[in-house]
């Protein structure tokens, strides 16, 4: 094991500060790699021969800075988050150095360590809670079966759109037959199918603002032009849309639980935008990504419940129920589009989402185990997100502030004014974690200013507290 300290000299500093000083600069010089394990308190003291409280006052401090993380019996080792590389003092840089707004989204899933996702990352259901035997088992039963090894039909496999209807008439009040449901690998996959089979390519489109940057970015590529509709306490501001937009035909927008400020849009802007499809003769994409998560109250029924005039493309994907590698996500379309959307899916370029996947998911649904999973994760979030509100709860004096949201998968933290949400963000990166700035979802236009923090993966207290710790860390506030 390399030996960070063999060189304490005693005489200069105290010994403590010299194994810290030590052990620090290696991390950040990248001698000692994230994951590595160091020596024992009792290992390190003997190879020095400086007494145990020496090397436990320096580890003491590592640990507390999170360099090094204690897995109890298995040992200590170098924290994944400790970068070789530590960002500058960021009091001066977050008020006046914002890099330049960029065009393009932040990505939406950042990877580290081949596959492991960082930690805060947004939309992403909890790994270690998924019934993987349960799955394995099903994907299994469909292996062995050969239908399900040939080519799929272009609007997806039968037994998982009922599988859906039945599920969305249970649980989301939508009542449609599962002709009407249409299987698609992702939502931009269904933004394409929809500005395809209703032919909007040159129409213009509302979109929220703040708002999920792949739906502007893929509407923008799919020929439409995109206009920014602000959002305020109550989702969509539609007399806001309609005064200055009055001529887009198509509105994307996501009722249930704003992405990302979390709001509900209430019944009378449902109303009003329903009111304004109909007068216009245009239509609104419901993108109801993660409905089915709320820890207050009951799960609202959907915008699509309420649509008698079949203006409400509906948009459901499984990533956050199941996972989002699965990749397949759904649209629900009144019955007299349906030959429009079929014609649509026959032309879509992907050719359709693979068969073994859909028939272990109607499997997964038919059998109750979806239902039985959302439980059980509606429950284990609530905790998650009361854990990691809690950890951040001692800095909402240094200007860090939650904003609980009633549902979802990520909190909004407030950031006070002096500070720029898009370089906190980009330091919390560069730290390896998945934070994204508010100010980013909003092309970069000045407001409110907040970081969103995934809570789905934060396992316990513990890890909570850490995490925060090394966040706030990687931003190098002082204090004050
Ligand atoms: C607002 C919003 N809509 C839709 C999606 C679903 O995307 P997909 O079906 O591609 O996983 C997400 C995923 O993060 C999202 O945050």
């Amino acid at each position: 094991m390399t030996q960070p300290a063999a060189q304490a000299k005693p005489g200069a500093s105290p010994i403590h500060e010299q194994i810290y000083a030590r052990f620090r600069a290696m991390i950040e010089q990248g001698q000692l790699s994230p994951g590595q394990k160091v020596s024992s308190l009792r290992a390190l003291a003997t190879e020095l021969g400086v007494a145990r409280g020496t090397v436990q006052v320096a580890y003491d401090r590592l640990l507390g800075e999170g360099y090094l993380v204690a897995r109890g019996p298995a040992g200590t080792f170098v924290s994944e988050h400790a970068t070789p590389a530590q960002p500058a003092r960021v009091t001066q840089a977050a008020v006046v150095a914002r890099p330049p707004p960029t065009q393009d989204a932040p990505d939406h899933i950042i990877e580290v360590d081949g596959g492991t996702p960082a930690p805060f990352q947004m939309g992403l259901p909890a790994l270690d809670e998924f019934p993987r035997k349960l799955w394995a088992g099903l994907m299994a039963r469909q292996v062995r079966k050969a239908g399900s090894l040939t080519k799929p039909a272009p609007a997806g496999y039968m037994p998982l759109r009922e599988a859906l209807a039945a599920y969305l008439h249970r649980s989301r009040g939508i009542d449609a037959y599962a002709g009407q449901v249409f299987i698609v690998p992702a939502y931009t996959a269904s933004l394409a199918l929809t500005v395809d089979a209703l032919g909007l390519a040159g129409e213009s489109a509302w979109v929220e603002h703040p708002g999920y940057p792949p739906t502007a970015q893929t509407l923008k590529r799919l020929g439409l032009q995109v206009c920014d509709v602000c959002v305020d306490q109550h989702g969509i501001d539609v007399a806001f849309g309609r005064a200055h937009f009055p001529t887009a035909r198509l509105a994307v927008v996501t009722p249930s639980h704003q992405s990302p400020t979390g709001v509900a849009l209430p019944l009378q802007r449902r109303v009003e935008l329903l009111d304004w499809a109909s007068e216009r003769d245009a239509w609104i994409v419901e993108d109801d990504y993660d409905g089915e998560y709320r820890y207050r109250g009951h799960p609202l029924p959907a915008l699509k419940s309420m649509d008698s005039g079949g203006r409400v493309i509906y948009c459901g994907t499984l990533s956050k129920v199941l996972f989002p590698g699965l990749r397949l996500s759904y649209v629900v379309v009144a019955q007299n589009l349906v030959p429009h959307f079929e014609q649509a899916c026959r032309r879509t370029a992907h050719g359709g989402c693979p068969e073994l996947l859909q028939a272990a998911v109607a499997g997964f649904i038919s059998e109750g185990h979806f239902s039985r999973h959302i439980k059980r994760m509606r429950t284990l979030y609530a905790r998650r997100r009361a854990l990691l509100a809690e950890a951040l709860a001692p800095y909402a004096a240094e200007g860090f502030v939650v904003h609980l949201q009633d549902g979802g998968m990520h909190l909004l933290v407030d950031v006070r004014d002096d500070l720029d949400d898009v370089v906190l963000a980009s330091l919390a990166r560069a730290a390896g974690f998945a934070v994204h700035a508010l100010t980013t979802w909003r092309n970069g236009a000045p407001g409110r200013r907040g970081l969103l923090l995934g809570f789905t993966n934060v396992r316990d207290r513990e890890e909570a507290k850490r995490l925060v710790a090394e966040l706030i860390r990687s931003f190098e506030l002082q204090a004050g």
